[in-house]
């Protein structure tokens, strides 16, 4: 099925996302934790946001059962990839990782996307109406315009940003 124009955004970051998914499982080393974490505050978690606040409730509200297995599953992985998330930041604030943990992570991210994809998305586009799906891609197209990473920070509260980032270290060796 052609994914709908109005859920087009999201599916543009799930291949981001399945992306970052083969990584963490091939290579689930520091590095490829620290560009995970930060691919998580850049787009990851705006990602769960627009599914948990945009294309869920306007689907619902529009009379979607949203009281499915699949949307069920699709919110039990976000709390789990969430929890990951400030799991990693954690380990790696203590300056180590834990492989096994972490491909496994990478293995949960990957079946989500393709839950989402496979099964949610022709779910809702299937049974939302035209109006609908083209109210969520507006919404979409703001967020994505609008959002920038600041809400989805995940580090303890008081430890600061202490999480090593290669990327940034090296923007702020050049000064930047
Ligand atoms: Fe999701
Ligand atoms: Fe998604």
């Amino acid at each position: 099925m052609r994914r709908h124009l109005g859920l087009r955004l999201l599916s543009v970051d799930h291949h981001h996302a399945l992306v970052q998914a083969a990584r963490m499982q091939s290579n689930p080393t520091r590095e490829t934790a620290a560009a995970f974490l930060q691919f998580w505050k850049n787009e990851t978690c705006r990602h769960f946001r627009e599914e948990e606040t945009i294309l869920l409730p306007i689907f619902a509200r529009d009379g979607g059962n949203v009281a499915t297995e699949a949307i069920g599953q699709m919110l039990t992985d976000h709390i789990r990839i969430r929890a990951a998330v400030l799991a990693i930041e954690d380990e790696l604030r203590e300056g180590r990782i834990d492989p096994e943990f972490f491909q496994r992570t990478g293995a949960i991210l990957e079946a989500h996307v393709r839950l989402e994809e496979r099964i949610v998305f022709p779910y809702i586009q299937e049974n939302l109406s035209e109006s609908g799906l083209n109210e969520i891609g507006a919404h979409l197209e703001t967020d994505h315009e609008t959002a920038g990473g600041a809400s989805c920070v995940t580090s303890r509260p008081g430890s600061g940003e202490s999480v090593e980032n290669p990327e940034r270290s090296e923007k702020r060796a050049d000064g930047a």
